[in-house]
């Protein structure tokens, strides 16, 4: 099992939402975060001056999907996040051990 950590733009999570149901991905955690990338913050002209803002507000995006269907899902957020701007953000994947629905005790895959 696969981890998909999206770090994406606050106004795409409502379709991404939608795009990945269609495809029969449901479970995921959703965090308000706030980050920077490679252009760190941005400048702001303010009636006081300019001012930088250090860290833009962004969603945190999780979910644990099977191997087999990581790549479909990595394509959907693609296709939904990717307006080739900068800013757009990214996409961390990592190994998932194990998991363990508490409702049924069930392991592995048909826990996801
Ligand atoms: N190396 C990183 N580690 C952890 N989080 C990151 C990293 N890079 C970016 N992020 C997260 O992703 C968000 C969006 O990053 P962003 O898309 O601006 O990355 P970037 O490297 O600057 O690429 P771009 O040039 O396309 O803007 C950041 O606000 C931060 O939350
Ligand atoms: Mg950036």
């Amino acid at each position: 099992m696969k981890k998909i950590e999206a770090i994406i733009r606050q106004e795409k999570i409502e379709d991404l939402r939608e795009a990945l149901e269609k495809k029969g991905f449901i479970g995921m955690t959703i965090t308000e975060v706030r980050g920077r990338g490679k252009q760190k913050g941005i400048k702001l002209e303010w009636r006081v001056g300019e001012y930088t803002v250090e860290f833009l507000p962004k969603i945190k995006l999780e979910m644990v999907v099977e191997e087999s269907k990581l790549n479909e899902a990595i394509a959907v957020i693609e296709d939904v996040c990717s307006t080739g701007k900068i800013g757009d953000g990214k996409i961390f994947i990592s190994n998932i051990e194990e998991v363990i629905r508490l409702s049924s005790k069930e392991r592995g895959q048909k826990a996801v």
